[in-house]
């Protein structure tokens, strides 16, 4: 039973990783987020990018989606048509308890976003704030359980009028007298989705539970990355979720026992989509030069991401956070071919020089890296890469070997896999 979690902001190549070892589980499952998510795995040259189904269920896997998590009915319903098409054999299992995506939250989340310009977020624009936000206030919330049941009209009627005022504010509706139509409109279209999702509404916890005594293997499936959690992340440019440890947890309704192994995945440099600090970020030539040989564009909302050196201070944080027992290595293709590589080791703040990670956005606006220079490696080509992935790890440049060994000490967590290609064979595992 093991755990994928993101080191950093998200997009750390955590479908990659979950597609190289889905081969030995049985069952894989989401505990956190929603369709603000996006997991790409690459099969050959066949591109899969999953936002709401976890990504083992390309390879057979029994596919989760837990309480913790927020969905858009008419998005996960595309998907599952979609990878349906694509002729893979889904079972899938949706928690009752997760909470449901409206099409206002969605227009109140873009709304929010353009009325707080000085507070500006740079969500997804996906609904995943408000959604959650009403989850908290409990009676303006619908979920799963409530879409698939025979009187979710009168459920969905009782909210909308909890949220007549807001609805008005975001020129929703124009009036109350305009409710029940809205209302209407609604319930047609989300009638049609419950009709087909009911089928895989059930007790998750219980089929877990069951699972696991019956010695079936849980792999769980982290989205975003630690440094967006909305507890011990970058507040408040975080998610709305808890894509750390505990989340599992509270996401699935399963005790900490069932997890025997955290192995949290970081790039080998740092990317950030959407606002907020992010101390290691790099502008120019070198930035342009990660971003395209990275392809460092958002697998949901295809904007470019923000591009920096590896921040050592940031991912011992996060490794702690976390528990983390094991390092998945991504991306370390994207560095060769530079002369010099950074790693953040320390940060100055106010005049100090400080080992630890301050969250508050307001400090670590402030504060300026301590870099250590590193040797880089030469250009290595996609082939060369291959024949290296072959090889195994004693095939790698001497200072690649070096790079990676310093982030092991540093962290003091062993690095077991390194990848350095999108697709599954271009993968080293060390023992
Ligand atoms: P996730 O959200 O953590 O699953 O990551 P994304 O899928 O959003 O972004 C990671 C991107 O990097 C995807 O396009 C992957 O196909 C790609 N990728 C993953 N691992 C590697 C790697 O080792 N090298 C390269 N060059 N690309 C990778
Ligand atoms: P995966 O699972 C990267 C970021 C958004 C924004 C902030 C809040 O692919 O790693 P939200 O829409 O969640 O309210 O946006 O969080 N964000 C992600 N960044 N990868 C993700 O998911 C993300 N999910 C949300 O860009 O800064
Ligand atoms: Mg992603």
């Amino acid at each position: 039973m093991s755990v994928v979690i993101g080191l950093q902001w998200g997009d750390e190549g955590k479908g990659k990783i979950v597609d190289f070892l889905a081969k030995d589980f049985d069952i894989v499952a989401r505990f956190n987020g929603g369709n603000n998510a996006g997991h790409t795995v690459m099969i050959k040259d066949e591109v899969f990018k999953f936002h709401l189904i976890p990504s083992g269920v390309v390879r057979g896997l029994v596919g989760v989606l837990g309480n913790g998590m927020v969905i858009d009915p008419g998005i996960l319903v595309n998907e599952i048509n979609s990878i349906k098409n694509r002729g893979i054999n889904l079972d899938l299992k949706i928690s009752y308890k997760a909470n449901v995506i409206m099409p206002y939250h969605k227009i109140i989340d873009r709304g929010k976003e353009i009325k707080n310009s000085s507070r500006k977020i740079g969500t997804t624009g996906r609904g995943i704030g408000p959604a959650y936000s009403d989850k908290m206030k409990r009676n303006e919330a619908l979920r799963i359980d409530d879409l698939v049941s025979d009187n979710f009209y009168e459920k969905l009627k009782d909210v909308l009028n909890l949220k007549k005022e807001e609805l008005i504010i975001y020129d929703i509706i124009r009036n109350v007298a305009e409710l029940e139509d809205y209302t209407k409109k609604i319930y047609s279209e989300y009638k049609n989705y419950s009709f087909i999702l009911k089928d895989y509404v059930c007790d998750v916890t219980e089929y877990l539970y069951e699972a696991h005594s019956g010695g079936k293997k849980i792999l769980f499936e982290g989205a975003q990355g630690t440094l967006l959690d909305i507890d011990h992340g970058t507040f408040p440019f975080v998610t709305s979720s808890n894509p750390t440890i505990g989340g599992v947890f509270t996401g699935l309704g399963i005790p900490p026992s069932f997890v025997k192994k955290v192995i949290g995945v970081t790039k080998a440099y740092t990317t950030r989509v959407g606002r907020g600090p992010f101390p290691t970020e790099i502008f120019g030539r070198l930035a342009n030069r990660i971003r395209e040989k990275g392809y460092e564009y958002g697998t949901t909302t295809g904007r470019p991401r923000r591009c920096g050196w590896l921040d050592l201070v940031a991912l011992k944080y996060s490794c702690r956070i976390n528990g983390v027992n094991e390092i998945a290595l991504t991306k370390l293709d994207v560095l060769s071919g530079l002369d010099e590589i950074k790693v953040a080791i320390a940060y100055e703040l106010d005049g100090k020089t400080i080992e630890y990670f301050p969250t508050s956005a307001e400090k670590l606006y402030k504060v300026k890296p301590v870099y250590t220079t590193l040797k880089g490696w030469e250009g290595i080509d996609n082939d060369e890469w291959e024949k290296i992935s072959r090889k195994g790890f004693e095939a790698l440049p001497d200072t690649a070997k070096e790079y990676i060994g310093f982030i092991e000490d540093f962290l003091k967590v062993p690095i077991k896999i390194i990848s350095v290609g999108a697709e599954r064979n271009m993968t080293i595992v060390r023992d």
